[in-house]
C-alpha cells in the first residue's frame, strides 16, 4: 500500500489542510459532514454526496477510466481505500446517531427503580370493633347468643315497650334523631337511641330462658369529648324463672375481669333511674393499679327488668324475671386503652388508629 495511503489512514477529519492528497481532503470533509448530520435522515442526504450516483467518490472512480493501466491500478486502489474510510465513518456516525437516539428514549421512559413501591397498606381493625370483638367472645364463652337489629326503629320498640310512653318526661333523657317516614302505626321512625329495643325484639321472636347479647350502633343528640352522635352500645339481656340481681353481678364482674384481663379491679352497683328496670343501677368500675387505680368509673346501665317491659315482650311477670345491662362500646375502649377524647376514634387519623394494630 502507497505510504500516503497508509498515512491518511491516521488523518483527522475537519479542515482541509493545505497541501493534502484530494482523496484525503475528499474524506475529511466526508468525516466532517456527517459529524455535522444531526438525524439519519441528514446523515442519508451527506452520503449521497459522496457515495451516491454522482457523489464525489463515485465520480473519482468513474474518471479512472481516462488513466493508463498502470495508474489505474494504483489509483483505484487508493480511491478505494478512501471509500472504505468514508463508510467506515457513515457507519460509526450511524451507530452513534441510533445510540443517542436510543439513550433520548430510555431518558424519556426512564423508571427510578429506586423509587420505593406505592405497596398496598395492611388494614387495620378500629380499636371500637376490636372492643364489639373482644365483647362477643366473652358472653360466647359464657352461653350469650348474639343478636344484631335495625338502626333505624320504631317509636314503640325504642320508647314505648321500653315503658317510655309518649310525652313521658323520661324520654327526654335521650335526644333523638327521627328520621323521614312513618311506622305501621303512623309514628315518625327514628335512630335507636340505645340498643335496649333488641331486649323486645328478641324476647318476641325468641323463647326462653332468653341470654343474648345484642352490639351496635346507636345514635343520640349529643357532641363533646365523651359523646358522639353516633355510637355503639352492648345491650345484655338474660330472661329466666330464677334471674336475679346476684346473676347480673356475677355475670357483669366476671366481664369485666375478662376484658380488661385483670383481677385487680371492683365493681360498684349505683342505685339509678331507667324506665325500663326496676330496680335499676349503673356499674362502676375501679382499677386496683394503673393510671385510673381508684377511680370510679360508669360503665353501664343495668337493672332488673321491668315487668310491664317482660309484659310487652309477650312473656308473663310472675313468671320470668331477669336482668338487662346497657354498656358503651367506646367507653370500654376507651377505658381499656386509656383514651381521653372519644372524637378521637371518628377522625379517621392514622397516627392514632395505627397504635392499635
Ligand atoms: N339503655 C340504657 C341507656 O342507653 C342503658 C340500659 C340498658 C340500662 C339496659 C338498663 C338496662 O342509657
Amino acid at each position: 500500500m502507497p505510504r500516503f495511503v497508509f498515512r491518511s489512514l491516521f488523518q483527522l477529519h475537519g479542515k482541509r489542510e493545505q497541501g493534502m492528497n484530494p482523496l484525503d481532503q475528499i474524506v475529511s470533509q466526508a468525516r466532517a459532514d456527517f459529524l455535522a448530520a444531526s438525524d439519519a435522515a441528514a446523515l442519508e442526504n451527506a452520503k449521497a454526496l459522496y457515495l451516491g450516483k454522482s457523489g464525489q467518490i463515485t465520480e473519482q472512480m468513474k474518471s479512472l477510466g481516462k488513466l493508463p493501466p498502470e495508474e489505474k491500478k494504483v489509483q483505484g486502489a487508493v480511491i478505494n481505500a478512501a471509500k472504505v474510510q468514508i463508510e467506515t465513518a457513515l457507519t460509526e456516525r450511524r451507530d452513534a446517531l441510533a445510540n443517542a437516539q436510543m439513550q433520548t428514549r430510555l431518558n424519556a421512559e426512564a423508571i427510578d427503580v429506586s423509587l420505593p413501591g406505592r405497596g398496598r397498606s395492611v388494614g387495620g381493625i378500629h380499636p371500637v370493633m376490636r372492643t364489639w370483638q373482644r365483647v362477643e367472645e366473652i358472653f360466647r364463652s359464657i352461653g350469650f347468643d348474639v343478636a344484631d337489629g335495625p338502626e333505624i326503629e320504631t317509636d314503640w320498640t325504642n320508647f314505648t315497650a321500653l315503658n317510655s310512653p309518649e310525652n313521658h318526661p323520661a324520654r327526654s333523657m335521650q335526644d333523638t334523631f327521627y328520621v323521614d317516614g312513618k311506622d305501621s302505626q303512623g309514628k315518625q321512625l327514628l335512630l335507636r337511641t340505645h340498643t335496649s329495643p333488641m331486649q323486645v325484639r328478641y324476647a318476641r321472636m325468641n323463647k326462653p330462658p332468653i341470654k343474648v347479647i345484642a352490639p351496635g350502633r346507636t345514635y343520640r343528640v349529643d357532641s363533646d369529648a365523651t359523646h358522639s352522635p353516633m355510637f355503639h352500645q352492648v345491650e345484655g339481656l338474660w330472661i329466666a324463672e330464677d334471674i336475679s340481681f346476684a346473676d347480673l353481678k356475677g355475670v357483669y364482674l366476671n366481664f369485666v375481669k375478662a376484658f380488661f384481663e385483670t383481677d385487680d379491679l371492683q365493681v360498684r352497683f349505683r342505685p339509678s333511674y331507667f324506665p325500663f328496670t326496676e330496680p335499676s343501677a349503673e356499674i362502676d368500675i375501679a382499677f386496683g393499679s394503673g393510671p385510673l387505680k381508684g377511680r370510679w368509673l360508669e360503665v353501664s346501665g343495668s337493672g332488673q327488668v321491668h315487668p310491664s317491659v317482660v309484659r310487652n315482650m309477650g312473656l308473663d311477670p310472675e313468671k320470668y324475671i331477669g336482668f338487662a345491662f346497657g354498656s358503651g362500646l367506646e367507653r370500654l375502649t376507651m377505658l381499656r386503652y386509656g383514651v381521653n377524647d372519644l372524637r378521637l376514634f371518628y377522625e379517621g387519623d392514622l397516627r392514632f388508629l395505627k397504635q392499635f394494630n
